[in-house]
């Protein structure tokens, strides 16, 4: 996400210390020690301005949820939406500003129940597919950071990037527990949760693709 310069970042980012986590610890811990009440941990990778991230954990209380951001003048933007109103909402949201390449610094292994990829760049040219959030090579760092049997959502505007997750999630042994390729007139539809890209794509008149996919349990092949 291209975005201007934003002035004051660092001190705007600062100001919202209290949902972020700021940095790694070494070594890596639970990140249920992030939240007064331990609770299944639910992340976003890729959270953009926020949207999707605020609304689930407002509509979800007995989940806690961590939004993960690559480039801190929109993390800002998602920070600074989710402390208004914050005393009035459950506390169950933190963020983190960090690549999800580097993922596995942040959380203990299979600490993690359920991933969410909404909107995720579709690196379109056939030289940059490992920088796709759902190349094989961020499904093992899901893999050995999600509890065993946990879930990873997938959300796409764009038909090539979905397909090639599907070839991804097959040449990795993943399930795909159910997939769609009209998300808005789903099963689905009445439980989703806009992200920012997703109501502007769907305006458009764009289809929204989706997929759940199921990782190893516990004494399945590891991927
Ligand atoms: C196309 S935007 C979608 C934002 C939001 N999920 C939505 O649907 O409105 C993709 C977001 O993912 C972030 N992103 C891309 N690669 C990332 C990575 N490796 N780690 C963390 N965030 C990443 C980008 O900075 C950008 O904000």
């Amino acid at each position: 996400m291209r975005m201007r310069r934003k002035k004051h970042g660092a001190e705007r980012i600062a100001a919202c210390a209290e949902i972020l986590i700021a940095e790694p610890t070494v070594p890596a811990v639970s990140p249920n020690v992030y939240f007064p009440i331990q609770k299944p941990i639910h992340m976003e990778i890729g959270c953009g301005k926020g949207d999707f991230a605020v609304g689930m954990a407002a509509k979800y209380n007995d989940c806690n949820w961590i939004a993960m951001e690559r480039v801190p003048d929109v993390a800002c933007v998602a920070l600074e939406k989710a402390m208004i109103a914050k005393d009035s909402r459950p506390d169950n949201l933190r963020f983190l500003i960090g690549d999800a390449k580097n993922l596995t610094e942040w959380f203990l292994p299979h600490s993690v129940d359920c991933i969410y990829l909404n909107f995720s760049d579709p690196w379109p040219k056939k030289g940059y597919a490992k920088r796709r959030l759902t190349h094989g090579g961020f499904l093992e760092l899901y893999c050995s950071v999600l509890r065993p049997g946990g879930l990873l959502r997938l959300k796409t505007d764009n038909e090539g990037l979905f397909d090639f997750s599907l070839e991804q999630f097959a040449a990795c042994g993943l399930t795909v527990e159910w997939q769609t390729r009209d998300l808005h007139h789903s099963e689905k539809a009445d439980e989703n949760i806009m992200t920012e890209y997703e109501r502007n794509f769907s305006e458009k008149g764009q289809v929204i693709y989706s997929a759940w996919v199921r990782f190893p349990g516990k004494d399945e092949k590891t991927c």
